[in-house]
C-alpha cells in the first residue's frame, strides 16, 4: 500500500469518528521521522510504498488512537507548543493551542512597556512547562520558576527542561503557599473544566487533577496570596473557561480593587483574564489640596474610585460630586459653555466660585449637569494638569471641620488612599460661590462673589 491511499484512508475514518484530521497528520510526521517536505514527496509519490514495519507500526498506533480513545500526544510522547517541541504522556495536560495566546501577550506586553531588565517569571501550575520553557526560549533575560502540585508533573518538567536546555527554579507547592520570591510576572492556568462537565474519552485520559474543578476555587487561592509574591507593577495572568470571566473579573476586583482585562481566544470565546497589581482602587484615589480644603479625590472618569470615595465618605449617592479642572479648554472636552458662562468663567475662575454645566454625555452618575471649578492654587493646577480633571470632596466627615492637618492625614489616610500630595501653601477660607447660568443666574450656595458682581459683569456694568 502507498503512503497515500494509507493517509486518506485513516484521515476519512478520523472524519468519520469526528476526529481531527490533523492528529493522522502528525501521526505520520512522527511515526516515520518524516519532516512536512518529506511526508509531502513520500504522499505525491504513488509508487512510495509503506514498508510492511512501518504499516504494522502506524496499524498499532491507529488502533490506540481510533479504538482505544489514546491522545496523539501520549502515542507520541510528543507534543508542539509556540512551535517548540514537549515531551508529554499521561501525567501531565497536553498542551493546548489557546494557550499560546499567554506566550505572545506577555511578549507584547513586555514590548510595549520597553522592559529591558531580568524578568522574573512565575509559572504557576505549570504541568509539562509548556509555557514556562516557551517563555524561556522567547525571551532572553526570562528568569523562570515553576511551581506544581503534582510530583508525576514536575518529573515530566524536568524532562522537558533537560531536552529544552534551559534552566529554571522548581517548587513543588498548592498554588503559592511555599513560594516566598517575588515576581514581575505571573502566569496561571489552573484546572478550571467544571466537575459535571462532560469531556471526551480522550479528555478523560489527562490527568483530572490537570483538568476539573468544582468552580473558580484555584484562581481564589491565587488571588487572595497573590500580593505576597508580587513587586509594585507585577502583570498577572490567567488562562480560564469562557464562562468564568464576570466572575473571575469581579474576585480580582473585590478582593485587589484592581480592574482587569480579558482577551478572546482563536473562537473569540474569553479566554485570557490579565491585570496589573499596581492598578488598584487605592492607587487611584487621591488626596491633595486645592486653594480651600484638602480633598479627597478620583480621575473624573474613574467610576469605581469615585464609588469608592462615596463609600469612604458614606455620601449619598444622589449627591454628585463636584469636578476640579486645570483650565477652561478642559472644561470645553466634558461639558458645553455657553458664551455667557464662558464670560463668567474667564472672569472669576480660578477662584472662588463652581459654576453647574450641562455634561456633553451623561455621566455614569446619571448627573446631566456638573459643578466645575478651577481652583486658585499652582499646585493644585499642576496635580490637574498631570492626571486631569478630578472629582472632588472635602476630607471631612459630613457635618465636621474640614481636616488640614497633615500629621493626622497621612495617620488616617495613608493605608487607604494611593497619592497624598501635602499642601505648600496655606488654605484660603474663602467661601465658594456655587453658581448656575441659563436664561437667568440662580445662586445656589452663597459665597464670597454675589450675584450682583456676576450679573453686573454679564450686563457690562464694569
Ligand atoms: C490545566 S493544567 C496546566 C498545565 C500547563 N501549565 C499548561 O498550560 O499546559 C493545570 C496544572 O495545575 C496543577 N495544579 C492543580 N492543582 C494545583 C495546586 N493546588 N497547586 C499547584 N498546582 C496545581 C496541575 O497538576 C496541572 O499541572
Amino acid at each position: 500500500m502507498n503512503y497515500l491511499s494509507l493517509y486518506n484512508n485513516y484521515k476519512k475514518q478520523a472524519t468519520l469518528r469526528q476526529l481531527e484530521e490533523s492528529a493522522i497528520h502528525f501521526l505520520f510526521l512522527s511515526l516515520f521521522d518524516f519532516n512536512k517536505e518529506e511526508l509531502f514527496m513520500a504522499l505525491v509519490d504513488i509508487n512510495s510504498n509503506v514498508s510492511d514495519i512501518n504499516l504494522s507500526k502506524i496499524e498499532k498506533y491507529i488502533d490506540l488512537y481510533f479504538n482505544q480513545s489514546i491522545p496523539v500526544q501520549y502515542i507520541l510522547n510528543k507534543a508542539f507548543f509556540y512551535n517548540y517541541s514537549f515531551y508529554v504522556d499521561n501525567r501531565v495536560l497536553i498542551p493546548r493551542s489557546e494557550t499560546e495566546l499567554i506566550i505572545e501577550f506577555v511578549k507584547s506586553y513586555l514590548s510595549k512597556h520597553n522592559v529591558s531588565h531580568r524578568v522574573k517569571i512565575l509559572d504557576l501550575g505549570s504541568g509539562s512547562g509548556c509555557i514556562g520553557i516557551a517563555l524561556s526560549k522567547e525571551i532572553s533575560n526570562s528568569e523562570l520558576t515553576y511551581v506544581d502540585i503534582s510530583n508525576d508533573a514536575l518529573d515530566v518538567l524536568k524532562i522537558n527542561l533537560e531536552l529544552s536546555g534551559v534552566k529554571g527554579k522548581i517548587i513543588k507547592s498548592d498554588w503559592l503557599n511555599d513560594v516566598d520570591d517575588k515576581f514581575d510576572i505571573i502566569i496561571s492556568n489552573p484546572p478550571y473544566v467544571e466537575k459535571e462537565y462532560q469531556v471526551s474519552d480522550y479528555v478523560k485520559k489527562e490527568p483530572k487533577d490537570a483538568i476539573f474543578s468544582q468552580g473558580i476555587e484555584h484562581y481564589i487561592k491565587i488571588i487572595d496570596n497573590v500580593e505576597r509574591v508580587s513587586l509594585n507593577n507585577t502583570l498577572v495572568i490567567f488562562e480560564h473557561g469562557y464562562l468564568q470571566t464576570k466572575i473571575i473579573q469581579n474576585y480580582i476586583f473585590n478582593k485587589l480593587g484592581v480592574l482587569s482585562n480579558t482577551i478572546k481566544d482563536y473562537n473569540n470565546l474569553d479566554r485570557i483574564t490579565y491585570f496589573n497589581i499596581s492598578e488598584n482602587l487605592k492607587s487611584r484615589l487621591y488626596i491633595f489640596p486645592t486653594d480651600t480644603v484638602y480633598g479627597l479625590s478620583s480621575r473624573y472618569d474613574d467610576i469605581r474610585a469615585t464609588l469608592e470615595i462615596y463609600s469612604i465618605k458614606k455620601r449619598d449617592l444622589s449627591k454628585p460630586l463636584p469636578v476640579m479642572f486645570d483650565s477652561l479648554e478642559t472644561i470645553k472636552t466634558i461639558c458645553f459653555v455657553s458664551e455667557k458662562e464662558e464670560k463668567v468663567i474667564k472672569r472669576f475662575l480660578p477662584g472662588p466660585l463652581s459654576i453647574i454645566l450641562d455634561l456633553k454625555i451623561p455621566s455614569y452618575f446619571k448627573e446631566k449637569d456638573i459643578a466645575v471649578r478651577i481652583p486658585d492654587s499652582t499646585q493644585t493646577l499642576e496635580i490637574l494638569r498631570k492626571i486631569g480633571p478630578m472629582r472632588l470632596t472635602s476630607l471631612n466627615e459630613s457635618s465636621k471641620e474640614p481636616l488640614n492637618n497633615d500629621l493626622i492625614i497621612k495617620k488616617e489616610y495613608n493605608t487607604m488612599v494611593g497619592n497624598i500630595y501635602y499642601a505648600s501653601n496655606r488654605f484660603s477660607n474663602i467661601p465658594t460661590t456655587i453658581v448656575r447660568i441659563k436664561d437667568t443666574i440662580e445662586i445656589l450656595r452663597e459665597g464670597t462673589i454675589t450675584k450682583e458682581e456676576i450679573t453686573r459683569y454679564l450686563n457690562n456694568e464694569y
